[in-house]
């Protein structure tokens, strides 16, 4: 075998740290985390008062251009986005191409990478300005994106984004409406998926934006970038976990059958986890995961919904953090243990759930696109490996091998 001390003296000391747990891998002016208290700052401001007081369009201009708008600023801002809502047409011919079981993660990997074919030459990734221009343009077609990727699952004709509707209504138009069905705008509907969106906006370096960043290095097309973000993105520990929570909650079925599910995830000889629960950072309650809680009873108040899974989620949630094994490791909810709840009381279908998802980090992911790409030195992203396999071997021909 390799002799180590050997490896280093030859290619220099570096740091292993599997899962990046304590390497920074940049600089950013975007989100701060205090994981021990259970904080979270879009550049500054507390995700509780934006989640109350400002808006997903108002947490993209602040994303973009470093400060909260005035309202004047804020009306112009939300009319470019929605009039960039409309994606070229020769892209809705792509979903005719896809499985009709496909998964809609799947197709979104697919066309979100497509609009790099379609977008490629009229911009330049070292103009600031062309950069702003990048991150309207993506931001505002993600919606429209998954709207036509849940259509397609269902055989449902697509429906344009329409300029009498905000930002989030087109969402739910494009998502919803059919010709025998008349749109009602409910604002208490549109505030709890505009809340959402805001609460997953941006979160630093977690594994999707660190893909994003790190196929970025290369001065990858930016679209592509983000197509290798919502890769990261898709599954279960990540951005996949607000489908399992809820697929995890069906399972459970009943406050009896609490114990059995606890047991299972302490168990180390299985690989069941309490999903929607623990974090890479958050050692306390994640912030988000409270306003999430609190947004589930309205949202089920107004849309009818019985609230026996909310039941048993509060139930598993209080249940857990009593229990020795998550006091210990600091395993407490995170941000999507109490989403798909919301989600489901909305209509929208599990498979659409990490979808929505990626609609929302869109601008998180972009936004921290257009900081690595404004700084003066840029350096592709390349980790080290320590190579633990077999020392230099004699290479023997094959006639001659036993
Ligand atoms: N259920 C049971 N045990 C858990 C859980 C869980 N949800 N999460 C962590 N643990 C345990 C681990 O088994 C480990 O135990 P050990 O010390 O006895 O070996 C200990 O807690 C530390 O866990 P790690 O895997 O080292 O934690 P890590 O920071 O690598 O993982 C992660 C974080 C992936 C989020 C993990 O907590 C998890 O799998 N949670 C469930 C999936 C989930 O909810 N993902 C969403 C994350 S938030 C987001 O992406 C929006």
């Amino acid at each position: 075998m390799i002799d180590i001390t050997q490896l280093y003296s030859k290619t220099g000391y570096f740091t292993l740290d599997p899962g990046f747990s304590s390497t920074g891998a940049c600089m950013s002016t975007m989100t701060y985390i205090d994981g021990d208290k259970g904080e979270l700052l879009y550049r500054g401001y507390p995700i509780e008062i934006l989640a109350k007081y400002s808006s997903y369009i108002e947490v993209c201009y602040l994303f973009i251009y470093g400060h909260l708008p005035s309202q004047k600023e804020l009306q112009s801002f939300e009319e470019t986005m929605v009039s960039e809502m409309m994606i070229n047409e020769k892209l809705i011919e792509f979903y005719k191409g896809f499985a009709s079981d496909s998964h809609p993660m799947a197709i979104m990997v697919g066309v979100v990478g497509a609009l790099s074919a379609f977008m490629h030459k009229d911009f330049d990734v070292n103009d600031p300005r062309d950069r702003e221009y990048i991150a309207i343009k993506l931001v505002a077609k993600m919606p429209t994106l998954a709207a036509y990727a849940y259509r397609t699952a269902l055989g449902l004709p697509i429906v344009y984004p329409n300029k009498k509707y905000s930002f989030i209504e087109n969402f739910l138009y494009m998502m919803f409406s059919t010709p025998m069905n008349d749109f009602n705008v409910d604002k208490v509907i549109v505030k709890a998926l505009d809340t959402i969106f805001m609460l997953h906006a941006d979160h630093e370096q977690n594994a999707s934006t660190s893909t994003v960043r790190i196929a970025g290095s290369s001065l990858a097309n930016p679209f592509a970038c983000i197509a290798a973000g919502i890769t990261a993105l898709w599954g279960p520990y990540h951005g996949g976990a607000n489908e399992a929570v809820l697929n995890m909650l069906k399972e459970i079925g009943n406050k009896e059958n609490i114990p059995k599910y606890l047991q299972m995830a302490k168990s180390k000889d299985n690989s069941f986890r309490l999903m929607g629960f623990g974090h890479r950072v958050y050692k306390n309650y994640d912030p988000r995961a409270k306003v999430m809680q609190e947004m589930c009873y309205n949202v089920l108040e107004k849309t009818k919904r019985a609230n026996d899974i909310l039941e048993l989620a509060i139930q598993l949630e209080q249940t857990a953090l009593k229990d020795d094994y998550f006091i210990q490791r600091k395993l407490y909810p995170n941000v999507d243990f109490y989403t798909g709840i919301v989600y489901e009381a909305l209509s929208i279908p599990t498979s659409m759930f990490t979808v929505m998802f990626a609609v929302q980090r869109s601008i998180g992911w972009i936004c921290q696109w257009m900081e690595m790409m404004s700084e003066k030195v840029q350096r592709i992203s390349r980790p080290r490996q320590l190579y633990v396999g077999e020392d230099q071997r004699q290479y023997i021909p094959i006639q001659d091998r036993k």
